[in-house]
Parts: structure tokens; sequence; C-alpha cells
């Protein structure tokens, strides 16, 4: 009558993608237990880690909840635990691992009558709760594993996009916050044709190279002309550590989701060390806190 869950971070945008391209973290995520109640409803009973609310209604995990109950007709209910590991505002789907966690615990209590697209279209309730706008390019890749493309919202239509063997991602988190809602406020709302092409280029040469294990293409794919350019402004050495990371060999870097984290694609956990170490030294000297997490893209 309970399970516990494992609910990954997830990496959003991926430089050229914007609210549509993202993957999934295996190193970095939040535990959950749901458990079924005799009391029909959805209640929050734990929450460790971050300071959130408790309010089924104010809670993302709570909010995806209900909309899967309220769709439902049952005569008993469920509990949520939340083991928070993922800080929220932290840029790598913090929102987004509550949001699904909840959904997919009583999807598997019920006996799955729901497909991940489903459960998808749920949660992209609660992480609304949490951006201000609708988007599911941290929920898809934390529900179907790998990278995914949210190919349309209306109706909901997700791609899983296969990846090379050898593909791994270092990600470096700053301990400072940026909400979705600030960085999505900074961003224009009309962009260049030129930009576009370039950005439609890239994100089209990246799925492709992806496909083909093309690691030479999705390094000259990995940019982002359009996001870039504002957000790199909120957070600090962000420049640098793209300096540096390149110089280490990574293919590429750039803004994870909404920031303040920076991802970096790399060929081989060799590499993906590296970069490691040159992100850390980044940050070494800049007195603010951070963490960095490596993982084998599956
Ligand atoms: N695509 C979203 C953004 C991801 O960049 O605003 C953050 O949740």
């Amino acid at each position: 009558n309970e399970i516990k869950i494992f609910s990954p971070a997830t990496v959003a945008n991926v430089s050229c993608g914007f609210d549509v391209l993202g993957f999934c973290l295996d190193s970095v995520g939040d535990d959950m237990v749901i458990r079924k109640i005799e009391k029909k409803g959805i209640y929050i009973s734990k929450i460790e880690g971050f300071d959130l609310p408790y309010e089924t209604e104010l809670n993302v995990a709570g909010v995806s909840a209900l909309a899967m109950y309220n769709s439902l007709d049952l005569d008993f209910g469920f509990e949520i635990e939340i083991y928070k590991k993922i800080k929220p505002g932290s840029g790598i789907g913090s929102s987004a691992a509550s949001a699904v966690g909840s959904v997919f615990g009583m999807n598997e209590l019920l006996g799955r009558p729901y497909n991940k697209t489903q459960l998808t279209e749920f949660a992209i309730k609660g992480e609304a709760l949490a951006s201000k706008c609708e988007h599911a390019d941290n929920l898809a890749p934390a529900l179907f594993g790998g990278f995914t493309l949210v190919k349309s919202l209306k109706p909901l239509e997700i791609l899983q996009i296969p990846s090379p063997d050898d593909l791994f991602a270092t990600i470096i988190h700053p301990q400072i916050e940026i909400k979705t809602s600030e960085s999505r406020a900074v961003l224009p709302n009309q962009v260049a044709l030129s930009d576009a092409i370039t950005q439609w280029s890239n994100l089209g040469s990246l799925v492709h190279a992806l496909h083909t294990s093309d690691y030479n293409l999705i390094k000259n794919s990995l940019h982002d002309v359009i996001i870039e350019p504002h957000r790199s402004k909120l957070i600090p050495h962000y420049e640098e550590v793209k300096k540096v990371v390149l110089k280490a060999g990574a293919l590429g870097a750039g803004i994870s989701g909404s920031g303040p984290s920076i991802f970096s694609l790399c060929k081989g956990i060799e590499m993906a060390k590296n970069v490691e170490d040159a992100m850390r030294n980044v940050y070494a000297k800049t007195g603010i806190e951070f963490d960095i997490h490596v993982s084998k893209i599956n």
C-alpha cells in the first residue's frame, strides 16, 4: 500500500532547445513515499530537506497529485512524504521532480491506469504552480528517462530521443536561487529571424547527432543564441566556467534550465571528471558554495 520512489533531477533546454528539449540525470533526485490511506483526498504528511508548503493546493507534488486524483473516482486517498534533495530554484528540475514523483507513485499503486504522457499532463499542473507557466521539458525526461523532446503541449506529444552510450553530463550548481518565473521575465518577446534560423538549425542538428551518435556534431550544435545572452548575466562566473569547461574538452556547456546550474556534455567519464575539476577550480575561488554532479545519460 505504499511505494518509495526516486524522482530524478533533469536538465531542460540543453542550449538550443528552449522549452522543448531535456535529459534526465541518474545521480541526483528526490526520494518520495506515496501511501494509500483510508481518508479521501491528497495529504502532504512529511517534508524534509527544504522548507516547502504542506497545504496540498500550494505544494507542487500536491497539485499534480490532485489533478490526477480528481480525474478518478476513488473511495480512498493518498499521503505523500517528500525527502527533497534538489534545491528549489537550482535549475535542475526541482519542481518537476516533485510534480512527477507524486503522480508516478500513485499510478503504480493504482495498477498503472495512465501512460507516461498522461502522467506528464497531470504533472504540468504542479510545474505551473512553481514556474507560473506550463512547460514540460523537465517533466518529460523525469518520467521517460534519457533525452526527450516535447513536440507539442496541446495536445501533449513527447518524443523519446536516443543518445550515444558514452554520453555524460557534469553539472555545477552554485548555491544561489534563481526562480524560473524571474529568469523567464528577462527574456524578450521577439527574436531576430537570423537568430531563430541559427537556433533551429542547431536544435535539428543536435537531435540528428544524438540519433547518429555523432559526438562532433553534438559539439557543433550545443549553442544558444537566443536565451543564453539574457540569462547568463544572472549567473556569477558563467563565462569563465564555460571557457574552462570547453578547454577541458567538453562537447559544450550551457545554462541548465532557468539556471543558476551550468551543465556540460562530455564523451566518457574521464572527460566528465576533467570538466568537474575545471568547474570546481573556478567556483572554489569565489566563496560561493556549490555542488557538482556527474551523471551518465541513459
Ligand atoms: N524551459 C524552462 C525555462 C525550464 O528555461 O524557463 C525551467 O523550468
